[in-house]
Formats: structure tokens, C-alpha cells, sequence
């Protein structure tokens, strides 16, 4: 069997899980099933990492290729040497300030997991998530957790049990609705099993926090710093993408906001249904036919409704203008995702 003919939702207390209901879902994982859970970052989708055909189900659900590996999630680090070995005492100390919560750490893996979760790498992602139905959920079921966000590949990750159904129902055995996720964003990746740790993907723990115990740190993508210039090869693949084009415009905002005002009108000369959206104050924006969201009055509240915006936004709009955010704190994650959702389109505005 492939996919679960019928989906199971269950309503569970995000902060007190009822463990008769972790149990249930911890047996679905046992017996080879997929279980949707939430975490604090976004909702995942789960299998047993130790078990190589409920793995390659989770690949069938998302249709994501079988070459992009999955992260694994553990009750607490005391289960890392199960799934990595040579870890530096750097990652017990990351883990040590930052788990559980949004930090994955790439470490040398272990022969335990399935193949599948690592797409045959020798290295695997880690991470402790801080959510208490994840942290029930893994030490009910007793092995490690693989799960990828719990979206359809390339769609926005989702962030209610809403937008699991809405990607996945019929897809997976069991949902479970502990509502709508606290961070919004996925983790922070950090690959340790190199020379020098990179950030390979910006996320939940802010890059600043991490210098603050790490005082060399590498960043991947480049290009999102840098506003969209030469991506290293393999970043560009299409993430989070609504189903309507996005663009991203950066520069000074007061210049933005004036050259995102005047694109609008013309989308909607054009016979368009653009939508605005930007972090803070969206006064200004509002003008005929032109839908306008502020996402939040910060980076942190914007990364909490990102991913729900987009999904809403491309049912009633086909283009989103988008003010591009500063790059601090969750900003940087922020405009990561925003950056994949505009597939690397970036208007600098002078
Ligand atoms: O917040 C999160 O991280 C969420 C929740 C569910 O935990 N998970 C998540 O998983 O975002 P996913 O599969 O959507 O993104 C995982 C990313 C992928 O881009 C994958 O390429 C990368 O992690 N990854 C996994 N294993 C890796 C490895 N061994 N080396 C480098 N990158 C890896
Ligand atoms: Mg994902």
C-alpha cells in the first residue's frame, strides 16, 4: 500500500497532550503508518526512521524526490549516538542552548537509520523539537522520527492541520490537530560535518543567536544575503511556492513602497489581481482592486503567518508584491522562504 485510504484527524491539547491519544498515534508509527504532528516550527510528517518501507512512503505522499533527505527527530539527545557518531563536542553544546527547539544539526550519521532518510548521504539531520504532542508523540512510539515539513513538494510548509489535509488527506494514516504552530518557520540547519559549521538553511534560531555561542559560522545561500545574486547550484530548486507569482522587491522602503505602489496599478490595468504584502504598517498600500497584508508588525509575528498568508493569498490574488523584510533576527529565515517563493525574483529597487 502507498497511500492511506482515509485520514484520521484528532483534535490534541498542544501543551498537555492526552497520552492516550500520543499512543494511538504512536502505534500508527509502529505499524509502518504516517502521522502528521505538530511542531513548534511547522507540522511534520512522520515514519519511523528506523523502518526503510514507511520512509519511502512518506517520499510517495509529499511526491518529493527520493534524492532530498529527510530530518530525524529525537525525544532528547541522549538518543543522538543511535543515529550519529564522531559528534563533535560543539554539537552537545549547541544542543545543550538551543534543544529542544528549531535547531538541526547535519552530523555524521550512524548505519541504524534507513537509507532512505539520508537520500544514502554519510551524513543525517538531527534535531530535539521542542513541541510537547513531537516530543510525546517520539517517546511514545520509542524510535527516532523521520519527518520532512508535511506539505506536497514545492508547496508552502504548512502551519495548521488545515494545510496538511489540504496537501496530504488520503495521503497519510493520522493527523494530529494540535492547532496552529508557535514559530512558522522551519528549523535553522547547521552542518557540523565539515570543516567549518554552515548554515544551510536559515530558520526558527536566529543566526545572531547562534554566533553567540559559535563565533565562526558560514552561511549557504549566499545569495540571499547578497539579494538574490547566484545561487549556489541546487538552492534555486522551487520551495515553498504558492501557486501564483510572487516578486520580492528590496531597496530603501520608502522607494519600495513607491515602486510596489505604482506595479500594482499597473497589474491592475492589466486586468491583474495583485495583493501586497510586507512586515508592519500597511498604510499607504491600499488603493483600488489591490488586496494588502501585512504579514505582522514584526519579523517574528510575519514568520508566524507566512506560510498561511501565501496559501490564502493564492486562492484571491495572481500576483504577490512582496517588501522585502530586513535581514535580522527571523528576518533572515523570513526572507529565505520569501526568496524561494519568489523563485529567486528580485526587483532592487534604486
Ligand atoms: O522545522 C523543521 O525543520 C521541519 C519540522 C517538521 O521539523 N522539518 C522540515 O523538513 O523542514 P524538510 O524535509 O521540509 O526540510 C529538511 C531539509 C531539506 O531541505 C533537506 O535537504 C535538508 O533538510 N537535509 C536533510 N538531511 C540533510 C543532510 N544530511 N545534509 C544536508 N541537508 C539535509
Ligand atoms: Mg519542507
Amino acid at each position: 500500500m502507498i497511500y492511506s485510504a482515509d485520514t484520521t484527524l484528532i483534535p490534541i491539547d498542544p501543551s498537555t497532550p492526552d497520552p492516550a491519544l500520543l499512543w494511538r498515534a504512536a502505534d500508527v508509527i509502529l505499524s509502518g503508518g504516517l502521522v502528521a504532528f505538530p511542531t513548534e516550527t511547522v507540522y511534520g510528517l512522520g515514519a519511523n526512521a528506523l523502518d526503510s518501507e514507511a520512509v519511502s512512503r512518506i517520499f510517495a505522499a509529499k511526491e518529493r524526490p527520493a534524492n532530498d533527505p529527510l530530518i530525524v527527530h529525537l525525544a532528547s539527545v541522549e538518543s543522538l549516538p543511535l543515529v550519529a557518531q564522531d559528534i563533535p563536542p560543539l554539537a552537545y553544546a549547541l544542543a545543550e542552548r538551543f534543544w529542544p527547539g528549531p535547531l538541526t544539526l547535519v552530523l555524521r550519521r550512524t548505519a541504524h537509520i534507513s537509507d532512505h532518510v539520508t537520500a544514502a548521504q554519510d551524513t543525517v539531520a538531527v534535531r530535539v523539537p521542542a513541541h510537547e504532542v513531537a516530543r510525546g508523540l517520539i517517546a511514545a512510539a520509542g524510535v527516532p522520527i523521520a519527518a520532512p515539513s508535511a506539505n506536497r513538494f514545492s508547496r508552502p510548509s504548512p502551519t495548521t492541520a488545515a494545510h496538511v489535509l489540504a496537501d496530504l488527506a488520503g495521503r497519510v494514516d493520522m493527523v494530529l490537530d494540535g492547532g496552529s504552530t508557535r514559530i512558522g518557520v522551519e528549523s535553522t540547519i547547521l552542518d557540523l560535518s565539515g570543516d567549518v559549521p554552515t548554515v544551510l538553511r536559515p530558520g526558527g534560531i536566529p543566526l545572531e543567536a547562534l554566533l553567540a555561542v559559535l563565533p565562526h559560522v558560514e552561511l549557504r545561500s549566499l545569495a540571499v544575503l547578497e539579494g538574490g545574486s547566484a545561487p549556489a547550484p541546487g538552492t534555486l530548486q522551487k520551495h515553498y511556492s504558492p501557486a501564483v507569482h510572487v516578486l520580492l522587491y528590496s531597496g530603501m522602503p520608502h522607494s519600495v513602497r513607491q515602486y510596489i505602489i505604482s506595479s500594482a496599478a499597473g497589474y491592475v490595468a492589466a486586468g491583474r489581481r495583485p495583493a501586497v504584502i510586507m512586515v508592519g504598517d500597511s498604510s499607504g498600500y491600499e488603493q483600488a482592486g489591490v488586496l494588502v497584508v501585512s504579514l505582522g508588525h514584526d519579523e517574528t509575528h510575519a514568520s508566524a503567518n507566512l506560510f498561511a498568508v501565501l496559501r490564502d493569498l493564492e486562492t484571491r490574488a495572481d500576483v504577490i508584491l512582496v517588501s522585502a523584510p530586513s535581514q535580522t533576527g527571523l528576518g533572515l529565515a523570513l526572507w529565505d522562504r520569501l526568496w524561494r517563493a519568489a523563485d529567486g525574483r528580485v526587483v532592487r529597487v534604486e
